[in-house]
């Protein structure tokens, strides 16, 4: 099969299309004819080397963890699915090697689910990384209808399911992001707000007694607005910084897999009320370039390859 992978750690120039061998199914997996993979942040972090330590990597390494795509063989006992099934998954496993930017993908069955018709591949791909981690984000800060919800980088992958979500539980969302991203965030049923230096007034001015969640999908600084910000009481929650737990009690959190909440943001997707951006799709020679503009760090939404 043919695949993006790379031999070695390093900067998008170590990705090349690669002739690999077809991979097979498990015991618990199954094989996966992709039609469309999406990328994430994680995918060149853990290229550059970032994740040893966390997990281990075997070259030749194929990235990727996001895939929706067709069942063309079944694992050894893999009752959930058939061959034919449509699904899509958040196909982390123990190591990083074989992963979905490819033809062909081995799928763990507890990664997966089902995806609803009416819902393209595209779409479908776009989901599993980022919309579980803005569904568990959202669940485990608690947010609630009637709160409100300060959300740094509201306009990335994460950002744009987490407000979205945050939204449909009810709760009042304002969102950073660049002027460029304001009116998107808008139509997010989300209020913007520029990041920088103007944030703490713009965002007070919004929501004078504070925020009872403040949730961070950046980084680089987000959470020392925290004490200006945050109302006594209130939660914080972060993907990207530990200080979320460690100096704030709120939450750092790691997506995890889990069929069950992927079942359900599909179904959203499929009836209208979660909104999948694609910023672009590509096909599997230009991933590398695809690689390069999301390390840029302005994608709206997510950037989708369809071997
Ligand atoms: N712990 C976990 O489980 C987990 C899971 C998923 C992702 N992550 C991490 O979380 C981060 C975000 O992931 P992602 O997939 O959402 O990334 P992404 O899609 O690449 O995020 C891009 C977005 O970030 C916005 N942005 C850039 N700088 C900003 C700033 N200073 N303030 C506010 N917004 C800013 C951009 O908006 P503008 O263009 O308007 O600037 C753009 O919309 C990455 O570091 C990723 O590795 C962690």
């Amino acid at each position: 099969m043919k695949a993006i992978a790379y031999d070695r750690f390093g900067s998008s120039d170590v990705l090349a299309l690669q002739e690999l061998p077809d991979p097979h199914p498990g015991s618990d997996s199954v094989l996966v004819q992709v039609k469309a993979a999406s990328l994430n942040p994680v995918d060149y972090k853990a290229r550059e080397g970032y994740l040893q330590g966390v997990i281990d990597t075997v070259f030749p390494a194929v990235p990727g963890w996001d895939v929706a795509g067709v069942i063309v063989k079944a694992g050894l006992d893999t009752p959930e699915f058939e061959v034919g099934d449509e699904i899509l998954a958040y196909a982390r496993k123990d190591v990083i090697s074989g992963g979905t930017v490819a033809e062909l993908v081995e799928v763990p069955v507890r990664t997966a689910a089902r995806k609803p018709e009416g819902l393209s591949f595209e779409d479908a791909a776009a989901l599993p990384l980022a919309g579980l981690t803005a569904l568990q984000t959202v669940r485990r800060a608690g947010v609630s209808a009637g709160s409100t919800v300060l959300i740094h980088a509201a306009a990335g992958g994460v950002g744009s399911y987490a407000t979205q979500l945050a939204v449909l539980a009810g709760a009042r969302v304002v969102g950073t992001a660049s002027e460029g991203n304001h009116e998107y965030l808008r139509s997010l049923g989300a209020e913007p707000v520029a990041y920088g230096d103007s944030l703490v007034e713009a965002a007070r001015g919004l929501a004078p007694e504070g925020f009872d969640h403040i949730l961070d999908f950046v980084g680089n600084g987000a959470l020392d607005t925290v004490p200006q910000l945050l109302r006594a009481g209130g939660t914080v929650a972060s993907i990207t910084d530990p200080a979320a737990r460690d100096e704030y009690g709120g939450h750092y959190i790691w997506v995890r897999p889990n069929p069950e909440d992927l079942a359900e943001l599909a179904q959203l997707a499929a009836d209208g009320r979660l909104k999948v951006e694609v910023a672009d799709v590509v096909e599997l020679a230009q991933a590398a370039d695809a690689y390069r503009t999301l390390e840029g760090g302005h994608v709206r939404g997510k950037l989708v390859v369809r071997p």
